[in-house]
């Protein structure tokens, strides 16, 4: 794939800015003055929209009208209302999204449910590199139901095959973008894949909602989860939200029978009996503040086009990674993430991986310079490309920089090596 054939310049990147359709979305954000956020991915910057809402949630609907809220502003339903929204950035239908919880509660609740939807069948299919939570959540769940069930952990092939999908199998829990390194799912492909052999498969959408265009409904998903502090920008611990398709929610059994999940919570009935409908799996209160500053992310989606959102990630990373092969030669870098020779297939995520024995101290000399990329264990640096607030440009001062601390070793000070809870 091909877009500038000779070296690229910094002016090349600034006319792609200037021709960029998203170029303005940019000031909508708060970011900081100088540098280059590459964690969009990991947590993403700050509306500016989001202040006030929150600050009018706590003056009126906190501070005067305090428990009418529920009712007079519709506290109550504000998980569907905003599980409608993220719907519509991830192509589902009304009423397939429900924002609750984080993306490991989520992910419980309809690992169980899937389990149950496929009765007589006890393989739980993760892939090999997928995020740590999602196996803790699979052996927490396997661990509760006392051992009948087995988690295998297969490579990308066997899934990719089919070979995985043996009569065993009831679900595969996998993500849609590999965290680490970058690798895309064709969703609906696998997800045939799956419902071929019998089974279910629960994606976790947590690097690509957001990113690129999602079309759940059209791709037949039928269950999935996804983050909201990651490219939907609702703010450090936003809720997350799950997904389930209209033609699953009224056999679907959710294992935490929270009130709020109950046909008629003010009825306040001894037994459980789950609303209708994606209702059934919320549990408890929803975090109001936090809905609402989740709310003011998601609605800058609702306003750009995310075909051209999903283009401009692609097109980043590959101008990236075009610089770093022509700037970084022989300085021990290696591209982590996957190559795209063509626009038809999708194959990278919005991100751009790349690998070193010294990646830790590497980032942090980074982020001293202003490049906020992340390090991902053993050995990955890991820079999210963020379309809403990333400029072409800001990619030859990234690889600038790295080709600076490379060449100079300025990574190799002690304090670039010490290493926080948070990395
Ligand atoms: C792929 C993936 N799934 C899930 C999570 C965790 O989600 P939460 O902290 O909302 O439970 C992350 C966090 O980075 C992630 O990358």
């Amino acid at each position: 794939m091909t877009i500038f054939p000779s070296a690229l310049t910094l002016k090349d990147l600034q006319e792609s800015d200037s021709a960029d359709p998203l170029a303005t979305v940019r000031d909508r954000f708060v970011l900081p003055e100088a540098g280059v956020y590459f964690c969009g991915n990991s947590l993403g910057p700050l509306p500016r929209a989001t202040k006030g809402r929150v600050h009018e949630v706590l003056r009126q609907q906190w501070g005067q009208d305090l428990i009418r809220s529920w009712t007079r502003h519709d506290w109550i339903d504000m998980p569907l209302r905003m599980g409608d929204k993220i719907g519509r950035i991830i192509g589902a239908l009304p009423g397939e999204v429900a924002v609750a919880d984080s993306t490991s509660i989520n992910l419980f609740k309809l690992l169980a449910a899937a389990l149950r939807l496929r009765p007589g069948r006890n393989v739980l299919l993760a892939e090999e590199g997928t995020f740590p939570t999602d196996l803790y959540m699979m052996q927490g769940l396997v661990d509760l139901l006392g051992g009948s069930y087995e988690i295998r952990i297969v490579a990308r092939e066997a899934l990719l095959s089919g070979q995985a999908f043996d009569p065993d199998v009831a679900l595969a829990c996998l993500s849609h973008v590999q965290f680490r390194d970058g690798a895309l799912h064709d969703v609906e492909a696998m997800t045939a894949l799956a419902r071929d052999a019998g089974a279910l498969v629960l994606w976790d959408l947590a690097h690509s909602a957001g990113a690129m265009p999602l079309h759940l409904h059209r791709w037949k998903v039928d269950l999935a989860v996804g983050c909201g502090y990651k490219y939907l920008n609702g703010g450090p611990g936003a809720p997350a939200f799950l997904y389930v398709a209209k033609h699953l929610q009224q056999s679907l059994e959710q294992p935490l029978w929270g009130w709020l999940g109950h046909a008629e919570p003010f009825a306040l009935e001894e037994a459980y009996r789950p609303a209708d409908g994606i209702r059934r799996t919320l549990c408890g209160t929803p975090p109001i503040l936090s809905l609402a500053a989740l709310e003011a992310g998601c609605d800058l989606f609702l306003e750009v086009d995310l075909e051209q959102v999903g283009k401009k990630g692609r097109r980043l990373g590959h101008l990236f990674l075009q610089l770093v092969d022509e700037t970084l030669e022989g300085l021990g870098i290696e591209v982590a993430c996957p190559r795209e020779t063509s626009l038809e297939r999708q194959l990278r995520g919005s991100q751009v991986c790349l690998r070193h024995p010294d990646a830790f101290p590497i980032v942090q000399a980074l982020i001293e310079r202003g490049i906020a990329g992340d390090f991902r264990a053993p050995d990955v640096l890991r820079f999210g490309l963020s379309p809403l607030i990333l400029r072409y440009a800001d990619l030859w001062q990234a690889v600038a920089s790295l080709r600076e601390v490379l060449e100079t070793r300025a990574w190799d000070q002690p304090h670039f090596h010490c290493r926080g809870a948070v990395t």
